[in-house]
């Protein structure tokens, strides 16, 4: 069995599918793992440290005739076509939003399976890609903001005076939002977060911040919020307007999945704050929790700058790939077959296993994911 990493397509992702630490793990139970010429430049892993860890490097047409691929981001759909009948694609696949992806792995009859997809329970934590990402990205939030903000983050008793420290409030306490909290606590910020799901009201006091409660309450299914109503979407932000004013940095994170991102923040809210403040959207790819953002965008308004980072996990590709290398590893754990005494080592995938059947998106030719479907039947009647 060769399994093949190729190099991501998009110029700006510079993370790689598998670092050489994982590949050692794979060599060492006998799968041939291959690696496209140059796919870890851009996270400063060389072709020699791939090879050293047991790989073999090939060109790209090579990486989509083998057995398995893995990715990052969703391949375009001419790779994902050149693939082999039966071939197993991982990654990021993108299955509520890219509709062509799932298409061409249905078209060419590939089992693929999306990070995204993997159900969050406790048993699948390992695999879970999305948050080992998001991590990252609630860290590089905090510190673009510190970077952005004419203030301090601590609080700083000097000859010339005091300083006080600076005030942030985090809006969607997920995983993003968690590691942003802890991140700008570290820093020395004096922290608040917000959520409608009441349950993380401890997380975050465990963190060492106060929670924001604004008697909205949205527990949704599998760990998400559900969508807000029109009245509590308008009460929520009534309340927000207000909230807002006094903090110095806002990081926002709320997220629905497969739903356009909540608008947490409103025009009106951004010309209430402080020139000087600074406001980091992270939803800016589903259309920004703040109804200023402009996707991938620095916008100034008043003097209040809005901020809307894109794939923040590539810019610090060295632990996102590393991370998401070892979710990929987990996953592939329980999917690899070692097969008898000196049997080559397959990969034998149980559908019956909730976390192989629900990353699952295509198989056999058809889509077997219901989002994914949607995704794929909203295209074609569009
Ligand atoms: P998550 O699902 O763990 O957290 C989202 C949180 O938002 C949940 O706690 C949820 O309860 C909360 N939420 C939902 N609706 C809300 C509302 N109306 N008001 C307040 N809170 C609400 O998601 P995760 O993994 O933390 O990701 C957060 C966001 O960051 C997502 O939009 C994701 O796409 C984005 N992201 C952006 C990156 C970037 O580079 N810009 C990189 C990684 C993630």
């Amino acid at each position: 069995m060769r399994l093949a990493v190729p190099k991501e397509h998009d110029a700006d992702e510079r993370r790689v599918a598998l670092v050489p630490e994982v590949v050692r793990k794979l060599s060492g139970r006998g799968i041939e793992v291959a690696v496209e010429r140059g796919a870890g430049e851009r996270a400063l892993i060389s072709d020699a440290a791939f090879e050293e860890a047991g790989a073999v490097i090939i060109d790209a047409a090579e990486v989509w005739k083998s057995d398995v691929v893995i990715a990052i981001a969703p391949p375009q759909p001419q790779q994902i076509a050149s693939m082999n009948e039966g071939a197993v694609l991982i990654g990021f696949l993108a299955p509520l939003t890219s509709a062509p992806t799932a298409a061409a792995a249905r078209d060419a009859k590939v089992t693929a399976f999306a990070m995204e997809a993997i159900p969050r329970i406790s048993r699948a934590q390992a695999i879970d890609a999305l948050s080992s990402q998001s991590n990252v990205a609630g860290y590089e939030a905090v510190i673009i903001a510190a970077e952005e903000l004419t203030r301090f983050f601590p609080m700083l008793m000097t000859a010339a005076g005091t300083i006080p420290p600076a005030k942030v409030l985090v809006l969607g306490a997920g995983v993003a939002g968690l590691q942003a909290l802890a991140t700008a606590r570290r820093l020395g910020a004096v922290v608040t977060g917000y959520d409608v799901r009441p349950e993380v009201a401890e997380q975050v006091e465990s963190l060492g911040a106060s929670f924001l409660d604004l008697g909205i309450e949205a527990s949704g299914e599998g760990g998400y919020a559900r969508e807000l109503s029109d009245e509590e979407h308008a009460a929520q932000q009534q309340a927000l307007n207000e909230a807002i004013t006094g903090f110095d940095v806002v990081i926002t994170t709320a997220l629905v999945p497969g739903r356009p991102a909540p608008k947490l923040i409103s025009a009106a809210a951004v010309e209430g704050m402080r020139a000087g403040s600074v406001i980091v959207d992270l939803a800016g790819e589903s259309g920004g929790n703040c109804e200023l953002t402009v996707a991938g965008e620095k916008t100034i308004i008043d003097g209040v700058t809005v901020l809307s980072p894109l794939n923040l996990p590539a810019q610090m590709p060295e632990h996102s790939s590393q991370l998401y290398a070892r979710n990929v590893l987990a996953l592939l754990d329980l999917m690899i077959s070692d097969g008898e005494e000196g049997a080559a080592t397959t990969l034998a995938p149980d559908f019956e296993d909730e976390i192989i059947s629900g990353s699952c998106i295509a198989k056999s030719g058809e889509i077997v994911h219901p989002g994914a479907k949607a995704a794929v039947e909203g295209a074609a009647g569009a």
